[in-house]
């Protein structure tokens, strides 16, 4: 894809899951890059994998909830890769129940990471980017987001106020040649979703009444969502702006 070869980017939480497919997919289109995850060690195993393939790619411990910790690992990954022209907000967590039955410490964790995390990478790096002319973000939100999803009420409120977010974050600085664009995957095979579903026989009734549900008749993998996001950050898309797209085999639908 045109405009990848030789940018730096930053991608949260490519320790694991759809983050990690994305890391490997930017790699590929010759993009060094920066993985920025709280599990080190699965932030190096990605970075390895990515430099044994030819590639070049740092790890960089750092909670995206910690304000100072994003600015440091920004500042790492810089210092090792050159200007950051791209960076993914990939990196969320969340543990599903009722809503009734939550209380504000877990909202406040789950508002922590899904929602100041975005909020905190993105006011380290938008004045980089537009202090050097440019950059794309592509803000990984989810379809529940969108559409809402049972039992988890707070993750999507944040979701939700990330899809918003990008639009008017776009609004401010898209002339100046930053623009934002967010990704809603739909159910994917991670290990997130191994967590929402459950262990045993609820967990896999759960998987195949979604598997029935979704028009592909099969849950996300990582290579599902990361061409859309390499695509997003390539200079093919330099005319999209603030849209919002979902990857979800059909499941949700949106004209
Ligand atoms: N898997 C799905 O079904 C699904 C659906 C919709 C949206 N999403 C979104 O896609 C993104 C990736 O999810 P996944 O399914 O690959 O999850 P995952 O659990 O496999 O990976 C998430 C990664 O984020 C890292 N992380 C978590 N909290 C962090 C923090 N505070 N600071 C830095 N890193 C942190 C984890 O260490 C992990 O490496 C998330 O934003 C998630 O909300 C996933």
């Amino acid at each position: 894809m045109r405009g990848l070869d030789g940018a730096a980017a930053v991608v949260t939480g490519a320790a694991s899951g759809l983050g990690r497919g994305m890391a490997l997919r930017l790699a590929e289109e010759g993009v060094r890059v920066g993985i920025l995850d709280l599990d080190g060690a699965g932030a190096q195993t990605t970075a390895e994998a990515i430099n044994e393939a030819g590639g070049n790619a740092v790890a960089v411990t750092a909670d995206i909830a910690d304000y100072q910790q994003c600015a440091e690992g920004v500042a790492a990954v810089g210092a090792a890769l050159g200007e950051i022209r791209i960076l993914v907000n990939n990196a969320g967590w969340d543990r599903a129940g009722p809503f009734i039955d939550s209380d504000p410490q877990l909202w406040r964790r789950i508002i922590d990471i899904n929602l100041y995390g975005p909020l905190n990478m993105q006011h380290v790096v938008v004045p980089q980017m537009l202090q050097n002319g440019g950059g794309k973000i592509i803000n990984i939100a989810s379809d529940a987001g969108r559409v809402g999803s049972s039992g988890e009420g707070v993750y999507s409120a944040c979701k939700g106020g990330v899809i918003a977010f990008s639009k008017t974050l776009s609004r401010e600085v898209a002339r100046r040649g930053v623009i934002v664009n967010c990704v809603c995957p739909g159910p994917s095979d991670t290990p997130l979703f191994a967590d929402f579903a459950g262990q045993g026989e609820a967990g896999d009734k759960l998987r195949a009444s979604l598997e029935r549900a979704i028009p592909l008749r099969r849950l996300g993998q990582p290579e599902d969502i990361a061409g859309l996001v390499a695509f997003l950050a390539s200079s093919e898309a330099d005319f999209i702006v603030g849209q919002t797209i979902s990857v979800s085999g059909g499941l949700t639908m949106h004209g």
